[in-house]
């Protein structure tokens, strides 16, 4: 049995795979998100930790015979975080988390900054870790001057299980210290960090063995002896993995906390000018490209904490099929934009407001806005050169048919459904550690699933939505002026 964990931004989900790949049993636990000041978004390594422990004893519990039979632990997690820690492996401060937008200032100044764009092939956006890292030197010094090691949130979860210090490239992709290209850490940028490599987690692809569980823990937790580690991935690439998307063609829009546009490339080839993000694939030789839209679910969420209502009853509200776009505007950058705009300082916006306008007009305008900065990726994607014929929808949002209906006609491509069943960023994890412990071949593993719906784009409402999509685009530039 082989099992995967998803360090996620809400909460961590564990999912047991048997050796078909086939899943056995799953269970999860929730951690908060703390804002201290706007623009901030931090975590508590320590719930991390708290969270795996609980879900090891409920899968204890649950299937006992399944966890005395583990040949394989696989992690996946949101990316960019920065844990740092102290020479004795202390927790120094909170994680500054992907959608922490506080370094914008420090992101643009290594943005500018020779080298960074070129050996990265990314764009220095605030929400990665090296203008995290470079913040706390301009602001807690005292802090910067005791970094023994920085990881990766799902890092900082192996280095409690394993005791290593190490990462994988796809995850490391994120931190703009990387030359994702060569797949290796870039001195030259650690350097102009005031870093070294000493610092960072040694490097591995995400279908390695990176270490085995600590006998102490095997005990306490009352796990078989010496599970083999896998290196895993960042998030979307463990979810690329879950659900088979490895080469040229290959792809996903992910409803999630964040929006995300991905196409599997089977080469590197980096436009860091269209705000598309390049990184390295969890498997070996192989990269990805995509847009991140920071606010997807969490634009939904945001409205329903402000109406008082659940999201997935405010979604059921707008029924199962579109019928025209709305005549209210949303635009989505609550916590600033990456793709296309690279816009930390930028906010959201609802207009068209009437008199007459009621919360079901204003649900539409959330998923409308939310689409139509999904379809500013597609097209940053296709400057890129990414070909994407269709995509599988995944992430919370895409349990909304009206949702995906709609994505399929604004993106103007058929979406895919799964079957119920597995195939997220906990599945490729799952998968990443059963590819580490037997070696097998990731391209046998990491099938698609199977498909339930595809649901193809509704041509007669294509034009609306395209005029309102050009409404939409042309609001950005008088927001900015505004922020
Ligand atoms: C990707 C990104 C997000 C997080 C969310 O660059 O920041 O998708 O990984 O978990």
């Amino acid at each position: 049995m082989y099992l995967g964990l998803d360090l996620g931004t809400s909460g961590m989900r564990g999912l047991l795979i048997d050796p078909e790949g086939v899943a056995r049993g799953s269970a999860e636990a929730a951690y908060p998100v703390s804002h201290p000041h706007p623009g901030w978004s931090e975590q508590d390594p320590q719930d991390w930790i708290d969270a795996c422990t609980s879900i090891i004893r409920t899968l204890l519990s649950t299937h006992p015979d399944d966890m005395s039979d583990l040949k394989g632990i696989g992690l996946s997690g949101q990316m960019h975080g920065a844990t740092l820690l102290d020479e004795q492996g202390q927790v120094l401060r909170p994680c500054m988390l992907w959608n922490d937008t506080r370094s914008h200032a420090q992101a643009a100044a290594l943005d500018a900054a020779p080298g960074f764009r070129d050996t990265t092939g990314n764009i220095v956006f605030p929400g990665f870790t090296a203008p995290k890292v470079q913040w706390v030197a301009e602001n807690e010094p005292g802090i910067f001057s005791r970094i023994a090691r920085i990881l990766l949130p799902k890092d900082y979860l192996a280095h409690w299980l394993t005791g290593g210090f190490t990462s994988d490239m796809s995850d490391s992709a994120g931190t703009a210290w990387m030359d994702t290209g060569a797949r290796r850490w870039s001195d030259a940028l650690l350097t102009h960090c005031g870093l070294s490599r000493a610092q960072m987690p040694t490097l591995h692809e995400g279908s390695a063995v990176v270490g085995h569980l600590r006998d102490d823990l095997a005990g306490t937790l009352g796990l078989p002896e010496s599970v083999p580690v896998a290196g895993g991935g960042g998030d979307n690439a463990a979810a690329a993995c879950g659900i088979g998307a490895l080469g040229e063609g290959d792809g996903f829009v992910s409803l999630g906390t964040s929006g995300v546009l991905l196409a599997a490339r089977n080469g590197f080839a980096p436009d860091p000018a269209t705000a598309v993000h390049t990184f390295c694939h969890a498997i070996p030789d192989t990269w990805y490209q995509m847009g991140v839209i920071l606010a997807a679910t969490d634009s939904l969420n945001w409205l329903a904490a402000t109406l008082k209502e659940d999201a997935a009853t405010l979604a059921a509200e707008l029924g199962d099929r579109i019928d025209g776009p709305g005549r209210v505007r949303f635009l989505p950058y609550l916590s600033g934009e990456r793709t296309p705009h690279n816009d930390s300082a930028v906010r959201g916006a609802l207009t068209g407001l009437d008199i007459a306008t009621g919360r079901t007009d204003l649900t539409r305008a959330v998923v409308e806005g939310v689409s139509f900065a999904l379809r500013d990726s597609l097209d940053a994607l296709r400057a890129t050169g990414a070909d994407l014929q269709s995509m599988i929808a995944i992430g919370g949002g895409s349990q909304s048919r009206y949702w995906t209906e709609l994505l399929a006609t604004v993106l103007g491509l058929p979406v895919a459904l799964p079957a119920q069943g597995e195939f997220g960023a906990a599945m490729g994890a799952a998968r990443l550690a059963l590819c580490a412990a037997t070696g097998a071949d990731p391209a046998a593993v990491m099938t698609k699933p199977e498909i339930s719906e595809t649901i193809d784009p509704v041509p007669g409402l294509q034009p609306a939505y395209d005029a309102a999509c050009a409404g939409f685009r042309s609001l950005y530039p008088a927001l900015k002026d505004h922020t």
